[in-house]
């Protein structure tokens, strides 16, 4: 098991780039994986959620070359997908096993997908459900509730499904089966989660279409798509939102995020930020792939508690633990509700987050679907947290997050458990240090 040790002192300054986009990465290898020739992914994401996805589809019959630079997916069409000789590993991605388990419905053949001991305790019923209303046939433990999933694929029928969750990873999982499906498939969700898969299905000209908040999806195009030769992920602003949180509560910080994803339905973040007194520039902006993308520049700034609610949660969905960290060294209160989704990620993010924090000096109350912090602020503590050895849970946003916040206090804290880490940002150490020794 590693360790991360964080010496503070040093102001983050320079410019940078983060990994390609986690989410948009998975949905380019499955996609590209279905098309018609060949794609070179460039600035895809390494993190080992991706890499797992990438052996999937391997595993299924898609040949792929992969450097450091970038992916080489040899498309095999449409129905040109094959039964996977062994067991499908997702590692420890939820966007990976939901996504698979929707594609691999539809398929004329059996496979078993499964994941860490961490994803075989997420709740997997929120997208077998309305896949068995399609037709597919799944079994798994506690009734399909979780994994390891047995799938027998199967013709699917299209339905109309009104999700009770806002989740792209329940709507980009049924659109895979929609695609396989009989028929004209209706989704609706109850917010508008990142619409990744919508933007990729338009890319390549697939027959879906949005009408007010129900995505319909016309199932066995006659035709399928030929690859577009190159595509290039975003930066993940998600990996950024380190950065841009650890930038502006460092004092004399200034930092370029370079080719960073900024598609509204991700960027919960910049808003609250802003409403909190960040100093966020969005540079540069220009769309690459179907996707919005901006040069982000953060300097240090006073943060004052701001109330956040169940409205802004789909587009800020992974940057609650760092916004924590944010809220603990501002200014005053920051409420946070309608986020009880936090509950069933990585780790249950509202309870691991209040238990470090707290280690760290943060005054903390968890409730049911969110938190309440009473930040430091500068009158107290000068904004800052109490060093800490603390515990990622398993949890790379977690343990980024911690790493992030020991950067305020006065000596030096360790993250213990930090592997977690690889599975979407695993230069994220050489990142940070590169910014603090420019900080020098
Ligand atoms: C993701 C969707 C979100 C997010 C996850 C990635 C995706 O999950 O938290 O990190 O790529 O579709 P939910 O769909 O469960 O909200």
């Amino acid at each position: 098991m590693t360790s991360l040790t964080i010496s503070p002192g040093k102001a983050l300054r320079g410019r940078i780039s983060v990994p390609g986009d986690k989410s948009i990465t998975h949905r380019a290898i499955i996609l590209t994986g279905l098309a018609e020739g060949t794609t070179t992914i460039k600035r895809y994401c390494r993190g080992a959620d991706c890499l797992n996805t990438m052996r999937a589809l391997q595993s299924l019959g898609v040949k792929i070359d992969e450097s450091v630079d970038e992916m080489r997916v040899y498309g095999k069409g449409l129905w040109g997908l094959t039964e996977p000789d062994g067991i499908v590993d997702c590692g420890n991605s939820g966007t990976g096993i939901r996504l698979l388990t929707g594609l691999l419905s539809g398929q004329d053949f059996f496979s078993v997908l499964t994941g860490s001991a961490s994803i075989r305790r997420r709740p997997m019923g929120r997208v077998v459900k309305p896949l068995r209303e399609m037709g597919a046939s799944i079994a798994g433990r506690k009734g399909g509730e979780l994994a390891p999933l047995a799938v027998t694929g199967t013709t699917l029928r299209a339905i109309t499904y009104a999700s009770p969750v806002a989740s792209a990873q329940i709507k980009s999982s049924l659109l895979l089966a929609a695609l396989f499906a009989k028929g004209t498939t209706r989704l609706s969700e109850p917010r508008l989660s990142r619409d990744h898969t919508e933007r990729l299905f338009h890319f390549y000209g697939l027959p879906l279409k949005r009408e007010g908040t129900t995505l319909i999806m016309e199932g066995r195009p006659s035709v399928g798509w030929t690859a577009a030769p190159e595509l290039t992920v975003p930066g993940d602003l998600s990996a950024a939102a380190f950065f841009i949180v650890g930038a502006t509560i460092v004092p004399g910080s200034d930092v370029t995020l370079s080719g960073v994803g900024i598609n509204p339905t991700r960027t919960g973040l910049l808003e609250v930020m802003d409403r909190m007194g960040a100093d966020i520039q969005l540079l540069n902006q220009r769309e690459e792939a179907g996707e919005p993308v901006a040069d982000i520049r953060v300097k240090s700034a006073p943060l004052r508690g701001v109330t956040i609610g169940p409205e802004l949660i789909p587009q800020t969905i992974d940057e609650f633990p760092i916004l924590c960290v944010a809220a603990a060294v501002a200014d005053g209160e920051t409420l946070i509700t309608g986020a009880k989704e936090l509950r069933v990620k990585e780790s249950d993010r509202i309870a691991t987050m209040a238990t470090e924090l707290r280690a760290m000096g943060a005054q903390i109350i968890e409730r049911p679907d969110g938190l309440v912090i009473q930040g430091i602020g500068k009158s107290k503590e000068n904004g800052r947290l109490r060093a800490t050895s603390g515990q990622s849970h398993g949890d790379h946003r977690v343990a980024m997050s911690i790493a992030i916040g020991g950067l305020t206090a006065s000596t030096e804290s360790v993250i213990h458990d930090t592997d977690c880490i690889g599975t979407s940002f695993p230069d994220f150490g050489c990142k940070l240090l590169e910014l603090l020794t420019d900080g020098r």
